[in-house]
């Protein structure tokens, strides 16, 4: 069967885009119910500044406390250097560092150029990288709030700078304001994965869901020989410095798209709509997605049917 790996955001990019503080042992919670439904990678806060996110503040606090599945590979964002150390002095393995293809969404959220940003990771992965894996991401790589469309060719731009820097990593490509067309996500991924896809640099895809097109474009990365697509649970997300940007793809509404459509997710689906409940609860009037607003007995019922009896090559429908 083909596969897809999910990557829950909810506990990062979800939480972040709440306002009144989640008290740490909620988040605990959630986490620990996220990471029951088997999903096999999890993004759990960020080393961000407080002033910055006052959210995320309690993040080494719920990597300590969280009882988690030794399968389960887990890490933070980071903007910085610091964030770096911070993460690391938290016994973090495996970090995503973040910039922005677009100088303004840059300013706005890390408050550097982009040649700034740059300059400070080379400088400290040099220094404090080894031993830690890599996600890089780049944010804005389809749209930016303040400049609309952003240039393939910037995109293309930053992935061949960090590739001078780092030979083995993670680069996701996101959707930062939901603004991508499905014609717009193949086409780029399929120029990146194509010239610079290998055993040593993966790509994928964190995409939003404001304009209703999170699933469709999460398939057309799919279809470009993406493997790795974010979701948030429930739904929520969005970028605090972003402005327009709503919730992430809802990870219920990606899992039962893939699954339906014969690839395999490995994910509870009926552990993740309780999870997302959970996730729903912290901030009812944020939340999205549609698989929960159907009722759960068909949405469980139907689950995956699809493709019961389907000849393997419609099923895997790659
Ligand atoms: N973690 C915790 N604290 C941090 C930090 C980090 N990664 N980076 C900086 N700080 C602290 C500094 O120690 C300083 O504290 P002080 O005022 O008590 O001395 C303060 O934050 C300001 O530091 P400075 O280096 O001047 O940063 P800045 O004000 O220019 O802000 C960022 C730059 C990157 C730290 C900030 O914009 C940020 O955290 N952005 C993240 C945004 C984000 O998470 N967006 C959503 C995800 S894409
Ligand atoms: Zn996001």
């Amino acid at each position: 069967m083909s596969q897809v790996t999910i990557v829950e955001v909810a506990p990062r990019d979800g939480f972040q885009s709440v306002k009144e503080f989640i008290p740490t042992e909620t988040k605990i919670k959630i986490v620990e119910a996220l990471a029951a439904t088997g999903v096999p990678r999890m993004e759990i806060g960020s080393f961000v500044s407080p002033k910055a996110i006052p959210q995320m503040a309690d993040t080494a606090e719920v990597l300590k406390r969280a009882r988690l599945p030794a399968t389960l590979r887990t890490h933070v964002l980071v903007p910085n250097r610091k964030g770096l150390e911070l993460a690391k002095a938290a016994g973090v393995k495996e970090v995503c560092w973040v910039l922005s293809v677009s100088e303004s969404h840059n300013q706005s959220n890390v408050r550097r150029s982009v040649d700034q940003s740059f300059a400070d990771f080379e400088e400290a992965w040099k220094e404090q990288g080894e031993g830690l894996k890599l996600r890089f991401a780049l944010a804005t790589s389809f749209d930016c709030p303040f400049e609309g469309r952003t240039p393939e060719a910037r995109v293309i731009a930053c992935v061949e700078r960090v590739l001078k820097i780092v030979d083995e990593l993670e680069i996701s490509i996101a959707d930062t304001t939901g603004r991508a067309a499905p014609n717009h996500v193949r086409g780029l991924f399929s120029t990146l994965v194509r010239n610079y896809g290998s055993d040593k640099v993966q790509f994928s895809f964190h995409g939003h869901d404001t304009y209703n097109l999170g699933v469709a474009n999460a398939i057309a990365a799919y279809e470009a020989g993406v493997r790795i697509i974010d979701g948030a649970a429930a739904g929520l997300g969005g970028c605090p410095f972003a402005p327009g940007a709503t919730g992430n793809t809802a990870t219920e509404d990606l899992v039962f798209a893939f699954e339906h459509m014969g690839i395999s997710t490995g994910i509870d689906f009926a552990k993740l709509l309780e999870a997302a409940d959970m996730v729903q609860a912290v901030a009812p009037s944020q939340a999205g997605g549609r698989v929960r607003t159907v009722s759960r007995q068909r949405a469980l019922a139907g689950f995956g049917e699809n493709t019961r009896g389907l000849p393997p090559e419609v099923a895997a429908c790659a």
